[in-house]
């Protein structure tokens, strides 16, 4: 797997990651969906520089422009539902892509204090030959991600597979060595310490989807 570190000195991406872990505006949901979408945005520029381009000449109202434009069909695929935020920054800059959507939840089987994975809702497209780009924002264990995979995995086989995480932790990034192929891309805004014991990043945002979507 190549996995890409985004810079996490002076930037404007690192003031909105600072934005979004800072719990004195937590109680701002529309502020947060907007950082996340932006940095979502970000990600999307620095991953464009990986994809496939096509030779192109542009007309312009004075003269023609030989340039480049990207050749890649991507699907845009986030998971349900803290991926919707940074899933939106994604499709402002690949506004052609094809849109996925897949649910993934943790859930403890016989109130077991080991959680598993459950993938239901999925609307995905056939991303046979296509550019799989996977968004979510939270790498914690790995484990959603693995499984999400899998089950794209049954929609086809992609070109490329790029993966963009804001934040992650070392043992997901570790987990997602283990079990993703080699040619996966695994783009990183932000690396944290580690999980603690409910499996969260620390010292991370806390749960992304109820900071987004309002649930206290
Ligand atoms: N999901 C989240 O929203 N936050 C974490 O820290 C880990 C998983």
């Amino acid at each position: 797997m190549q996995i890409h570190f985004l810079s996490e000195k002076n930037s404007i991406l690192n003031h909105f990651l600072a934005e979004i872990r800072d719990v004195n505006i937590h109680n701002d949901a529309m502020r947060f969906r907007r950082n996340m979408e932006r940095i979502g945005e970000i990600m999307a520029y620095e991953l464009s520089k990986e994809l496939e381009y096509k030779n192109v000449e542009i007309q312009t109202p004075l003269g023609i422009k030989k340039t480049t434009q990207i050749s890649d069909s991507i699907v845009l695929c986030s998971i349900l539902r803290a991926g919707l935020t940074t899933h939106l920054g994604f499709l402002n800059y690949f506004d052609k892509a094809e849109n996925g959507f897949i649910s993934a939840y943790r859930y403890h089987p016989n109130n077991n204090a080991n959680f598993e994975i459950k993938v239901e809702y999925q609307a995905i497209a056939d991303i046979t030959d296509k550019c799989l780009l996977l968004v979510d924002p939270m790498l914690a264990t790995g484990q959603s991600i693995v499984a999400v995979y899998k089950r794209l995995m049954e929609r086809g086989t992609p070109k490329s597979i790029h993966i963009a995480i804001t934040i992650a932790a070392p043992e997901g990034i570790a987990y997602l060595q283990k079990h993703l192929p080699e040619n996966c891309h695994l783009w990183i805004a932000a690396l944290d310490n580690k999980l603690n014991e409910h499996s969260y990043i620390v010292p991370g945002i806390g749960d992304a989807g109820d900071l987004a979507y309002g649930i206290k």
